[in-house]
């Protein structure tokens, strides 16, 4: 009697263990690996004004810029580029490497929907170069002036 009221017992350990074991797999993947992120330049001084707002210019102001910006988000100002999007602040001043922005044009967040430039997106536009995500991550470390 005792040993098959064991069996579900067991059965029942084994799958919370399994259970467990792939939660902790899924959180070290939401985690992006920030390791794989071009190292912020060297240059100093870097600004909005005189570095950063070429590239969003560029790259980004086609679709986060006038009455609707995509996902709530205008790049075309450095203090609208601040307030952040929908999902709020999308620049951390002094840790690019928890930047939002950062993570999606450097495709290091999970989602693929969330890399930007969107892939194939109609405009052609270009993903960023490693040098202008380097220097991203130097304005925004730099306090992000
Ligand atoms: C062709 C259009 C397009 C271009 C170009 C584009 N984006 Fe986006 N962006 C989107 C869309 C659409 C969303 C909203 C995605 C969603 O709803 O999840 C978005 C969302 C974002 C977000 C998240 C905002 C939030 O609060 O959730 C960031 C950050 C972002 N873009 C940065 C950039 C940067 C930086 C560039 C230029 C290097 C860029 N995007 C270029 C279309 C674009």
């Amino acid at each position: 009697m005792k040993t098959t009221m064991l069996i579900p017992f067991t059965a029942g350990a084994l799958v919370l263990a399994v259970g467990l074991a792939a939660t902790r797999a899924d959180d070290a993947d939401a985690s992006p690996n920030t390791a794989q992120l071009p190292p912020p330049s060297t240059r100093r001084g870097v600004t909005y004004a005189a570095d950063i707002k070429t590239i969003f210019d560029h790259s980004c102001v086609k679709c986060h810029s006038g009455r609707k910006p995509k996902g709530h988000l205008k790049l075309d100002t450095l203090a609208d580029a601040l307030k952040g999007g929908k999902d709020g602040k999308v620049i951390l001043p002094g840790d690019s490497a928890k930047s939002m922005l950062i993570l999606n044009v450097a495709h290091l967040s999970k989602d693929h929907m969330d890399w930007m430039p969107p892939l194939h997106n109609k405009a052609g536009i270009k993903p960023l170069t490693p040098e202008q995500i380097s220097l991203l991550r130097a304005w925004i470390d730099q306090g992000a002036k």
